[in-house]
């Protein structure tokens, strides 16, 4: 496959897989690609910079103050050139990735070219993960690479086998033209990552907040992760994304508007008035199934009585509301099932007219309100039934989205 005039910059971080770096230069090189090399100071430790700036035809980037030429000294370029090379490059492929310069990725330091590069680089960004088995499954290195990837970089699964350490296992950086395949194949496009472009989705997450007083409510343990993370993979994946969020204190996802709810009623509201043109609609959030009947104004005085009765009554319940008002839009709703979770959940699917539900039980290790993970079950209304593993949110999150995208 040629790739003439593509722009590749290959970043080399220090471990003992940076020699197979040298024959990706030259595989890019063969298919006509422009290579720049950047460096980490440990790969110096590996490889040779002459090896790979004769191979790239282009001085290999190391230094982040570099000593510069005083004739040069005044021009914008020579003194951010990190941010000049992230913008020249078509895509940023780093391999190998040590655990190192994961961990610095994952968290923004930029104290070398290659880390600093990374953060102002505009192109899309491919990391191989390289290490020993035991470095990898560390649930440091673990939660840095899922965070990569929740920033959008790329990553390619590191292969098993011998590894330098003498152990076997997983950790080894793919082959050369594992990885020279795998970038080209990114570069005619044939990965899709933006499938929601052009269509319009609306999210809700978090509890609701049923006030009893003025400093009371009656409320539930969500926190919103969930649906945020399904704002945040609608947004990557090209959406125009609407969330309406109860009360939660998590950060709102880029390029996400969203509208904040207190109570069932409002979310009612909010939800109501936004589903004109929407492509999707995705309930996600815990509404509350009861509300007080009445509110107290000010705040409810402690009473000689030994108990207190609240009276309450039936939310609206929204999803079904928009099952029997459907407009040209899918609808997806959730279940929280403690048992029988297959059987609740299919009824819901067909009393709510839904075309996906998405199951989940609390008391399954992994799942439920305030954890990181969920273990779910996706039903649609096509009959497609499937269990997935434990896995993160935003995991959860792209799996749903592209059964949603199927129906
Ligand atoms: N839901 C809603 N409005 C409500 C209650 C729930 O829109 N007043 C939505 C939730 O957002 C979720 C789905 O309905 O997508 C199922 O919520 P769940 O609590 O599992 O089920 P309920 O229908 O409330 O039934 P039950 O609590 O008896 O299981």
């Amino acid at each position: 496959m040629s790739l003439k005039g593509k722009k590749i910059l290959l970043g080399i971080s220090g471990g003992i897989a940076a020699y197979k770096s040298v024959e990706l230069v030259r595989l890019f090189k063969k298919q006509e690609a422009e290579v720049r090399v950047i460096m980490t100071p440990s790969a110096l430790n590996f490889v040779s910079p002459v090896t790979l700036s004769a191979l790239s035809g282009n001085e290999v980037l190391i230094n982040l103050f570099p000593e510069v030429d005083p004739a040069k000294t005044e021009t914008v370029e020579n003194k951010t050139w990190h941010v000049y090379t992230g913008l020249w490059a078509d895509l940023f492929i780093i391999a190998p990735a040590t655990a190192n310069t994961i961990a610095k990725l994952a968290c923004g330091i930029s104290d070398n070219f290659l880390a600093a590069t990374v953060l102002s680089a505009r192109c899309p960004v491919i990391v191989s993960p390289a290490m020993d088995e035991d470095m990898l499954s560390n649930e440091v290195t673990a939660q840095n690479i899922s965070r990569l990837k929740e920033f959008g970089y790329w990553v390619i699964p590191p292969a098993t086998g011998e590894l330098a350490s003498g152990l076997h296992g997983a950790g080894r950086m793919p082959e050369p033209t594992e990885i020279f395949e795998y970038a080209a194949k990114f570069l005619s496009g044939e990965f899709e990552r933006r499938p929601l472009k052009g269509k319009k989705i609306l999210i809700t997450a978090g509890p609701t907040y049923e006030p009893i007083d003025d400093v009371r409510f009656l409320g539930n343990y969500s926190t919103g992760k969930m649906g945020f993370s399904l704002a945040k993979a609608a947004m990557q994946q090209g959406a125009e994304v609407t969330l309406i969020a109860g009360p939660t204190l998590l950060e709102t996802p880029l390029n996400v508007k969203r509208i904040d709810v207190k109570t069932s009623d409002e979310m009612f509201n909010a939800v109501n008035s936004n589903t004109i043109g929407m492509d999707y609609v995705i309930m996600s959030a815990a509404v509350a199934d009861y509300k007080p009947s009445k509110k107290i104004e000010g705040k409810l005085k402690k009473s000689s009585e030994d108990n207190l009765t609240i009276e309450t009554e039936k939310t609206i319940d929204i999803l079904k509301y928009l099952g029997e008002n459907k407009g040209s839009f899918k609808l997806v709703g959730f279940a929280l099932e403690t048992e029988n979770e297959i059987d609740y959940a299919k009824d819901k699917l067909n009393k709510k007219n839904l075309d996906m539900i998405v199951v989940n039980n609390p008391k399954v290790e992994g799942a439920g309100f305030g954890t990181e993970t969920n273990v779910i079950t996706i039903i649609t209304r096509n009959g497609l039934q499937e269990k997935f593993e434990k896995m993160t949110k935003y995991e959860s999150a792209n799996i749903i989205l592209s059964k949603m995208i199927e129906l």
